[in-house]
């Protein structure tokens, strides 16, 4: 178990022992369906990229590793309908099989634009692949293929997540304290 917690959070929603579970699960699920087909796992920055980084090691099949940034616009612990893409692939997908790597989706506005987009470049097959789900806060409805875990409405952080740009370091996932987003 986790000894100490971080004093922002309330709570420790997902321990470091559970989060390998996670991770170990849903890649046995895109082992089992890809077998040995290539993929191009897009990386969504910068919430996913340490779930990303634990996942691509139990991947068998020929994997490259490709980043997207996007940013919605609004600030807070809810996004906007809007999405910019700060930075974009840099290789052709087109005949790919893409694998969009997400942290968490929320309102699923950005995963929904950000899928639109790679569609539009007709790529053989185009998945989401995420590590928290929480369907309470669903505005934009959005197909998504892995889960690693659903979650209640609260604002989470650590394994990558962020508020603010801080708490990512935080080697499982707590729920923060409203006071420190109040
Ligand atoms: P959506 O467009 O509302 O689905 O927002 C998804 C993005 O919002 C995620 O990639 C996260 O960056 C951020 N986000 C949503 N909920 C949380 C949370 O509980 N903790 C940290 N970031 C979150
Ligand atoms: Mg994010």
């Amino acid at each position: 178990m986790n000894k100490e917690m971080h004093p922002d959070l309330k709570s420790i929603l997902i321990s470091e022992e559970e989060l390998k579970t996670i991770v170990k699960k849903t890649a046995q699920k895109i082992n089992e369906d890809y077998k040995d087909e290539e993929i191009i796992m897009v990386v969504i920055l910068r919430g996913s990229m340490v779930f990303a980084a634990d996942l691509i090691r139990r991947l068998k099949m020929p994997v490259k590793l490709e980043f997207m940034q996007a940013s919605s616009y609004g600030s807070g612990t809810s996004s906007s309908g809007f999405i910019n893409i700060k930075r974009d692939l840099d290789v052709d997908i087109t005949d790919k099989n893409i694998l969009i790597i997400e942290d968490i989706i929320d309102s699923g506005n950005t995963l929904f634009r950000l899928k639109n987009v790679l569609e539009s470049r007709n790529p053989k097959s185009c998945k989401i692949c995420t590590l928290l789900d929480k369907p309470d806060r669903r505005v934009t409805e959005v197909d998504v293929t892995y889960i690693g875990k659903v979650i209640p409405d609260e604002f989470v952080v650590g394994y990558g997540l962020d508020y603010n740009e801080y708490y990512r370091n935080l080697p499982y996932i707590g729920v923060l304290k409203e006071e420190i987003y109040e």
